[in-house]
C-alpha cells in the first residue's frame, strides 16, 4: 500500500488549514495578513502555500541540540524549495543532563506545549526537532494528539568519546570508571581528562541509551525519513537530511498524510520489535505505551514481553553490546540495515512519512559490518533486550534488561536492604560498616512517578563502596524508579504500583527474602499474606510532593509506569475531542 497520491487527490490551497486564518475577506484575516507582512514577507511568499511549523527544542542549556540553531535553517531551506512557508516555533527544551529532578517530570508538559502550539497557530504541517531522551516521545505525543502531517527530525548521536586512545561511551563509561575511581584506581588528572573527552561533539548520547532507542523507535513507527535516526549529528548527511525533511513535509501537507494514517497498531509492533533488536533502553516501554495509546492503539507490557521472547538483540552497541557505539552502527548500515536483518519480525506494509511502505524503504539496505549489526544466527543476546516480571512484589509488572546484567543474577534469592529515599541511600552507600553482602537485594522506594517525583533515573543504585573495593561490580537492585538507557546491571525497575501510593514495595523490611526468576518472569517477596496485611494496616502514606503549581497538577493526573505515565486527561478518549480554535 502506498499513500502517495495522484494530482487530483491532493489538497488545494483553499483547503489548507492555514487558509482559515489568511484567506477570508474579513477584518480578522486582514489583521493576520498585515502582521505576516509586518515581518517582511511579501504576499507571494506565503499566500496559498502550506505553512510549516518547525518545532525546535534548541536552548542554551541543551548540549545535545546545540546544532539545531543552524539545522533549523536547513529545514527552512527545504520547506522553501518545495513551495512551503516555514515558521520556527520554539518549545520547551528538556536537557537530560541538566534538568532536575528529572526530565520525566516534564515530558507531558512538552507534549502539551507541542499540541497547543500546533492547535493555536496557523500551521498545516510540522517538522519536529528533538532527540535528547524525553524530547522524542514528548514531541511525538503532542503531534499524535494534534494529528497534522508531521515528520520527526532526530538530532543524531554525538561522535565517539575518546580518552587516551580508549573509546568512551556516554553514561555507560561514566558509571564504569566511577566505580574504578571509588575503588581508588583512577587519578584526579585521569578523571578530568575523561570529563573533557566523553562528550566530544553536539548530538545525543551515542550509546544505546534512551535517545538512540527512541529515535530508532520513531523511525520504525514510520515518523522519520528512512535512515534518519542513525546519522551522527556532526555528519554532513545530517544537514542534507534536515533539508529533505523540509521538502517532504510540504508534500505531506498536500497529500494529507497524517500521523493517524502512519501510527497504526502494526506500526507500534514494529517499533517494539526494533527496540528489542537494538537492545533498547528500558525507558522505551513507558514512552511507547503512552504514544500508542494516544494514537488509539492498545499496546501494553504484554506486547513487550511477547516481542522479547521472539526477537534477538542484533545491534552490538553498548551497553548491551561490549564494543561499539552509534557512529559504528551508522557506518555498518544504520537502522535500515538492522531492519533488513529482522524483516520477518516486521509488518512491511506499514506506511511511513515518505509515503512508501517500510518494506519499500528497507529494500536493498545493506549491512557492512557483521560484528556491529549481527545476523540472527549470531546475536548479542538470543532473547530480547527486556523482560517483564510479575509477582506479589509487582502485581502490575516491573522490568529488567537481562542482556545488560551478570547472568548469575537471572535466578537469585537474597535478603532485602531497603532505603526509603535517595538521600539516605546515597549517605549509607559509602559507609564502611554497612551490613551488606553481594547477595543482598538493594531496594530504593518512593522513586516512582508520584514518589520521585517524576520517576527519576535512580534505578541503577550504586554498589556499596565496601563491596566495590572487594571487586563486586553487579548486584540485584529493585526500585519503582527508571534507569538511564546507558546504565547496566541486574536492576529491576518500574515496579508497579509504586511504593508511594502503597504498592507492595512499600511493605518490604530489611532481611525479607526476595526471589527473582527471569526465565519464569517472576519476582516475589517470601513473606506471608497475613504478615503483609498486618504491615499494610500500619503503613502511612508519605507527605505530598507538591502543594502548588505544575507539580500539584502532575501528582493528581500522572498514571503509573505500566500505563505509560501519561496524564489521564491527555489520553485519547478522555472527554470530548478538542476542536479547531475559533478564529
Ligand atoms: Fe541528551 Fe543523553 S543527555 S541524549
Ligand atoms: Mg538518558
Amino acid at each position: 500500500m502506498s499513500e502517495r497520491k495522484t494530482p487530483d487527490q491532493l489538497k488545494t490551497p483553499d483547503q489548507l488549514r492555514s487558509a482559515r486564518w489568511f484567506a477570508p475577506d474579513d477584518l480578522r484575516s486582514f489583521g493576520h495578513r498585515s502582521r505576516v507582512m509586518q515581518m517582511g514577507y511579501a504576499q507571494e511568499e506565503w499566500k496559498g502555500r502550506p505553512v510549516i511549523a518547525i518545532v525546535n527544542t534548541w536552548s542554551d542549556a541543551q548540549p545535545c541540540h546545540m546544532h539545531f540553531k543552524q539545522r533549523v535553517d536547513d529545514v527552512k531551506r527545504g520547506v522553501l524549495m518545495a513551495g512551503g512557508f516555514p515558521i520556527e516555533l520554539p518549545a520547551l527544551s528538556l536537557s537530560e543532563s541538566l534538568l532536575k529532578p528529572t526530565t520525566m517530570l516534564y515530558r507531558n508538559m512538552l507534549a502539551m506545549d507541542v499540541e497547543e502550539l500546533l492547535r493555536s497557530h496557523p500551521v498545516d504541517g510540522v517538522v519536529l526537532m528533538g532527540g535528547c531522551d524525553k524530547t522524542t516521545p514528548a514531541l511525538l505525543l503532542g503531534a499524535t494528539s494534534m494529528n497534522l502531517p508531521a515528520i520527526y527530525l532526530p538530532a543524531g548521536p554525538m561522535l565517539r568519546g575518546n580518552w587516551k586512545g580508549k573509546t568512551l561511551g556516554s553514561g555507560s563509561d561514566a558509571w564504569k570508571y566511577w566505580d574504578e575511581r571509588r575503588a581508588g584506581k583512577l587519578s584526579d588528572a585521569d578523571w578530568s581528562a575523561m570529563e573533557a573527552g566523553i562528550a566530544r561533539s553536539h548530538g545525543t548520547c551515542m550509546t544505546m541509551g534512551t535517545a538512540s532507542t527512541m529515535t530508532a523507535i520513531a523511525e520504525a513507527i514510520g515518523m522519520t525519513l528512512p535512515g534518519a535516526s542513525s546519522i551522527p549529528a556532526a555528519d554532513a548527511e545530517h544537514i542534507r537530511m534536515s533539508s529533505e525533511c523540509g521538502r517532504r513535509i510540504v508534500e505531506m501537507v498536500w497529500e494529507d498524510l497524517t500521523p493517524a494514517k502512519i501510527q497504526t497498531k502494526a506500526a507500534f509492533e514494529n517499533a517494539i520489535a526494533v527496540a528489542m533488536a537494538m537492545g533498547c533502553s528500558t525507558n522505551a516501554i513507558i514512552h511507547v505505551i503512552a504514544q500508542a495509546r494516544r494514537a488509539g492503539a492498545d499496546i501494553g507490557l504484554d506486547d513487550f514481553e511477547a516481542a522479547s521472547r521472539k526477537v534477538p538483540v542484533l545491534a552490538n552497541v553498548r551497553p548491551s553490546g561490549d564494543t561499539y557505539l552509534m557512529e559504528d552502527f551508522y557506518y555498518a548500515g544504520g537502522l535500515p540495515g538492522l531492519m533488513s536483518r529482522m524483516a520477518e519480525h516486521l509488518h512491511l506494509d506499514c506506511v511511513t512519512v515518505n509515503g512508501r511502505t517500510l518494506g519499500d524503504n528497507i529494500k536493498g539496505a545493506g549491512v557492512y559490518n557483521d560484528d556491529v549489526i549481527r545476523p540472527q544466527s549470531n546475536p548479542i543476546y538470543r532473547e530480547g533486550a527486556l523482560a517483564v516480571l510479575k509477582g506479589n512484589l509487582a502485581p502490575d509488572g516491573c522490568v529488567i534488561k537481562p542482556s545488560a546484567c551478570e547472568p548469575r543474577f537471572l535466578k537469585h534469592t537474597g535478603p532485602a536492604l531497603v532505603f526509603d529515599d535517595y538521600p539516605s541511600m546515597k549517605k549509607a552507600i559509602d559507609d564502611p560498616d554497612l551490613d551488606v553482602s553481594a547477595d543482598h537485594v538493594l531496594i530504593l522506594r518512593n522513586a516512582g512517578p508520584q514518589g520521585g517525583p517524576g520517576m527519576p533515573e535512580w534505578g541503577m543504585l550504586p554498589i556499596p563502596t565496601k563491596l566495590v573495593k572487594q571487586g563486586v561490580r553487579d548486584m540485584v537492585r529493585l526500585s519503582d524508579a527508571r534507569m538511564s538507557g546507558t546504565s547496566y546491571g541486574a536492576c529491576i525497575l518500574h515496579v508497579s504500583p509504586e511504593s508511594y501510593i502503597g504498592g507492595p514495595l512499600a511493605l518490604v523490611k530489611n532481611g525479607d527474602l526476595i526471589t527473582l526468576d527471569v526465565a519464569a518472569r517472576t519476582i516475589n517477596l517470601d513473606v506471608s499474606e497475613e504478615e503483609l496485611a498486618r504491615r499494610r494496616a500500619e503503613w502511612t502514606p508519605p507527605a505530598p510532593r507538591f502543594e502548588r503549581g505544575y507539580g500539584w497538577m502532575f501528582a493528581r493526573h500522572i498514571k503509573q509506569a505500566n500505563d505509560g505515565c501519561d496524564f489521564d486527561f491527555l489520553e485519547t478518549g478522555f472527554g470530548a475531542p478538542v476542536g479547531e480554535p475559533v478564529i
